[in-house]
């Protein structure tokens, strides 16, 4: 199966691109698409639609279009199916990242909970909703063992 995530802008300004992909790549988990784009505000409200009226919304909108984000479909086909997202979220870490355990990407890498330096799909439904946002199918690899 595949899932996104999105190396956010706050991580791509610091230089934190390959450290990240870099810690999927040792779980054996390959990259099917991967692109970088400076979002729009309509895409940025589309992706987070399911946050629209919370007190964090208009910031989380306005870095997310700061600048440039990294955008990477992972195949976790190497993965046990039933918890391929809840261990892509466990490589993260919590969002706040002060909650988040030391040796995941949010306990070692994030500095505050409104700046947030990555976004993964946190259900099969959200990554098969929020893939197609951002890649074709024919975006996408697969591959053969
Ligand atoms: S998560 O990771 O989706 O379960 O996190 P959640 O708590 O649902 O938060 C949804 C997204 O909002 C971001 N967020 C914030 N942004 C700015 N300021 C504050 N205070 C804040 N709190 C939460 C959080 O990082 C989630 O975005 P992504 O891109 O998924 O990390």
């Amino acid at each position: 199966m595949k899932t996104l995530i999105i190396i956010r802008p706050d991580a791509v300004i610091r230089g934190l691109v390959g450290e990240i992909i870099t810690r999927f790549e040792k779980h054996g988990i390959r990259i099917a698409g991967l692109k970088i784009m400076h979002l729009a505000r309509k895409q940025a409200e589309e992706l987070y639609k399911q946050h629209k009226g919370q007190p964090f919304y208009d910031r989380l909108i306005q870095n997310m279009t700061a600048n440039p984000s990294v955008f990477v479909v992972l195949d976790t086909d190497v993965l046990d199916r039933e918890s391929a997202i809840a261990l892509v979220r466990k490589i993260i870490g919590d969002t706040d990242p002060a909650k988040a355990e030391m040796g995941t990407i949010r306990g070692d890498f994030g500095l505050r909970i409104d700046q947030n330096i990555i976004h993964a799909s946190d259900s099969r439904e959200s990554a098969e909703r929020e893939i197609p946002l951002f890649f074709k199918k024919e975006e996408l690899q697969t591959y053969k063992e």
